[in-house]
């Protein structure tokens, strides 16, 4: 097989909490991921001797600083091949510093096509190590299951069965957040008014349902990134004067979300904030299972 396509699928995180800082400057999260439909979609092709990317619907930057150049460049490296090469065609529909996880899914879907396309060289831990060197966010893309606890940086996963797809109201305020600095922000929040941060309160028999995901939706970015971005609070706002249940920021932000109880609602939702708040507000469903790569015959590497 000379050439496979996947969708990179965006996540959300039904619960954020931010624990203590680490000793290597990170902090301790216990979040719970869960992807969505709203999806990148990737083209890569074996052959040539270097790794080209291209990229339709946003500008993304130098190619080299992509996470998924990196995540293929990391992938050839480690199977002892890095001369080999690798066109990827990434048509990108997930916005850039959005909380969604957009850049950390095509890298982890990058590797996950090479590894098909390669014969599976790498086992799953492997693939989970060089996601998580790549970034914190990687290691849930590669798939053990579309609903997970992260611990740790987020890397430590911890598959949930996955909870009845629900629908969703994604907005994207027109601003991007950079995660380093929103790390900073809370960490100087926290020292002018300090509260003992902690994990969240986990239903012994796991999750029986979206009560117990609504029980304990809570980001902990909420404390700062709303009052440094008033179209993201006003997005939070919109999104519970609408009903969402629960309503919160994804990741850092920008975007937030909110459940809706049914398709109608979340799709007249949608359309009616996009209106009123003057950005982007899509419909969305929560995912029930992560795609799986598809071959692709006749893709004749090209440059
Ligand atoms: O994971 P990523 O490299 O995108 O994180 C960017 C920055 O955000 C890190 O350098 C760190 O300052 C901060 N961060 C953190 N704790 C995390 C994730 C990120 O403090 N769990």
């Amino acid at each position: 097989m000379g050439a496979a396509r996947l969708s990179a699928p965006a996540k959300v995180n039904l619960f954020l909490r931010v624990l203590e800082r680490r000793s290597d400057g990170y902090h301790e999260l216990d979040t719970l991921f869960q992807a969505v439909d709203l999806c990148d979609e990737l083209l890569v092709t074996r052959g040539g001797s270097d790794v080209l990317l291209s990229v339709e619907g946003a500008d993304l930057g130098p190619a080299e600083d992509n996470l998924a150049v990196r995540a293929a460049r990391a992938f050839l490296q480690r199977i002892g091949s890095p001369r080999d090469g690798v066109r990827i065609r990434l048509r990108k529909r997930v916005p850039a510093g959005a909380g969604l996880g957009g850049g950390s899914s095509d890298a982890a879907a990058v590797l996950r096509c090479l590894n098909t396309l390669w014969g599976r060289p790498l086992d799953r831990p492997v693939l989970a190590e060089l996601g998580a060197a790549l970034g914190s966010d990687v290691p849930f893309f590669l798939g053990d299951g579309p609903l997970a606890r992260g611990r740790g940086r987020g890397e430590l996963l911890q598959a949930q069965p996955p909870l009845p797809v629900r629908d969703l109201v994604l907005v994207l305020p027109p601003v991007e957040v950079a995660t380093g600095p929103a790390y900073a922000a809370l960490a100087r929040h926290r020292e002018a008014n300090p509260v003992e941060a902690h994990a969240a309160a986990w239903p012994p028999g796991g999750l029986s349902g979206w009560n117990d995901v609504a029980e304990r939706a809570v980001n902990d970015f909420e404390a700062v990134v709303p009052a440094a971005h008033p179209s993201v609070a006003a997005s939070l706002e919109a999104l519970r004067r609408a009903g969402a249940s629960p309503a919160l920021l994804s990741g850092s932000g920008a975007a937030c979300f909110g459940v809706f109880p049914d398709e109608a609602r979340a799709r007249a939702t949608a359309a009616d904030l996009a209106l009123s708040l003057g950005w982007a507000a899509l419909h969305a469903r929560t995912l029930a299972a992560f795609p799986e790569p598809e071959g692709v015959t006749g893709q004749a590497p090209r440059g």
